[in-house]
């Protein structure tokens, strides 16, 4: 695994050991591009190798809608950095329709699989090791979409008000819950 000095020559994350969910293109790979460039070790995941990460960046082909693909990424996180110090999940997104009662129910389904399950399981696996280590960071990508409701998106709007719930449930030894922005 290599890293790469950005072009102000701060290196503010290195040593430190960063996984990305998603990273093969959009936001997630940019996000990996700008974690290399500051000098950590990043390991992402996307279902298919279609579009290949930067030289430099591992990889684990999996499926984050599912417990086995949850696992898998977990394992290649401990396999390839030893562990992680920086979290991001990053996969997410929903098809549009033409109103909230005609989302069917296995939108529904993959909306909660894709943008709450895929997160709560693998930080089950990975966060106990920050808790550990007494040193951490979990992002999660959301959308501003989320307000005002939008019904042809009510099936991906539901997910931030969750994940505030849930991080306001996290032991108080966890970091509290912050938010930003994405259009
Ligand atoms: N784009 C926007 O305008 C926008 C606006 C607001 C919020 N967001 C949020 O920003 C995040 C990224 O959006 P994006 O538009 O950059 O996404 P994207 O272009 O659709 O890229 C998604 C990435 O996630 C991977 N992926 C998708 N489903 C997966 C799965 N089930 N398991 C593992 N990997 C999977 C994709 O690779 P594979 O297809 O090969 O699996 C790809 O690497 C999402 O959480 C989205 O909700 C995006």
């Amino acid at each position: 695994m290599t890293t790469v000095e950005n072009g102000s020559g701060t290196r503010m994350l290195a040593g430190k050991r960063a996984l990305v969910t998603g990273g093969t293109r959009g936001i997630g790979a940019a996000i990996v591009r700008q974690f290399l460039d500051a000098g950590a070790q990043v390991l992402t995941t996307a279902r298919s190798t279609t579009s290949a990460p930067p030289e430099g960046v591992g990889f684990v082909a999996a499926d984050v809608r599912t417990r086995a693909g949850a696992e898998a990424v977990a394992a290649a996180a401990q396999e390839v950095l030893g562990g992680v110090d920086i979290l991001v999940h990053n996969v997410g997104g929903a098809r549009p329709h033409r109103s909230a009662l005609a989302i069917p129910d296995e939108e529904w389904q993959d909306g909660v699989d894709l943008n709450f399950l895929s997160s709560v399981r693998v930080d089950a696996l990975l966060a106990p090791g920050m808790r550990e280590r007494g040193s951490g960071a979990i992002v999660h990508v959301s959308t501003a979409a989320v307000a005002p409701p939008a019904p042809p998106f009510l099936h991906y709007q539901r997910r931030r008000p969750r994940w505030r719930a849930t991080a306001g449930g996290s032991p108080p030894s966890w970091p509290r819950p912050g938010s930003g922005s994405t259009p």
